[in-house]
């Protein structure tokens, strides 16, 4: 993916959509040799790289400072940026200081949660030049608001309300949307109802895309295995068991050898 336009070329294609987040330099440069179509600098960085129990306390200085390393890291990937929690709900000025920090930060389009109070915003940020990807269902940053991670839309009301969202967010010029957390059917329904792709985590394979938090598909959290989730490897033991081995290599005289030393 070089641009937006790849997306819903995509989508007609029916060519599946593949994202992963990415917060750092050395990930985005392995990255950037994959044919992965997306990085998301995802606001889970405050959990996963800062150990947060919420996205709650992401910045746009954290945002901005994670997707300048991925930048630099991976130069022909298309990223997306999330706005931080709060950055788009304390009026105009605010929120396009921020898309203007992660925008020359190196991020080509950013993610905003949820539609209530944001259409109009939207249609701003992409009205300036920006690209503007939506993400409903769960919203990791209303996460008190929805009293957990649970999934939504499971009844008619609640269902048809994410219909309406979506339809509303592609009306206002998003170029595509994450849905998280939400059943597959109704994935399903949006996906075949937008014209716009959408991207999935916990919401089935109906969805023009998927995503997935890197050390989660990794498996560098042996403690995080929730159903959506498939660990693509497990990075977690591979380091302890290579760190226990140098350790042990240090303690019982193995390393370094002659090879490892300078005469
Ligand atoms: O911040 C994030 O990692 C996300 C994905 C779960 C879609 O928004």
């Amino acid at each position: 993916m070089k641009t937006i336009h790849d997306f819903s070329k995509a989508k007609t294609k029916s060519k599946k959509i593949t994202m992963v987040t990415c917060y750092d330099f050395s990930f985005a440069k392995i990255l950037n040799e994959t044919s992965v179509d997306t990085l998301l600098v995802g606001d889970s960085v405050a959990q996963v790289i800062h150990g947060h129990d919420t996205t709650l306390q992401a910045t746009t200085v954290m945002m901005s400072l994670h997707t300048a390393a991925v930048r630099r890291g991976a130069a022909d990937k298309f990223i997306v940026t999330d706005m931080p929690f709060l950055t788009t709900r304390k009026g105009l000025k605010a929120a396009m200081d921020s898309v203007e920090k992660i925008m020359k930060a190196g991020a080509q389009a950013v993610k905003i949660e949820g539609a209530d109070g944001h259409l109009s915003l939207i249609k701003h940020i992409v009205e300036s030049g920006v690209p503007v990807m939506g993400h409903l269902g769960l919203t990791p940053q209303s996460i008190h608001q929805l009293g957990g991670p649970k999934i939504q839309g499971r009844d008619s009301t609640a269902a048809e309300k994410i219909l309406t969202d979506a339809k509303n967010l592609q009306e206002a010029g998003c170029f595509s949307i994450v849905l998280e957390l939400i059943p597959s059917h109704l994935a399903s329904q949006i996906t075949s109802l937008l014209a716009i792709p959408t991207i999935g985590i916990g919401a089935g394979a109906a969805t023009d895309g998927q995503v997935l938090v890197l050390q989660d598909m990794l498996g560098m959290n042996g403690q995080f295995n929730p159903k959506f989730l498939k660990k693509y490897a497990a990075v977690e033991s591979t380091i302890q068991e290579a760190i226990q081995h140098y350790v042990n290599d240090v303690e019982n005289l193995k390393f370094p050898t002659k090879d490892n030393s300078y005469d």
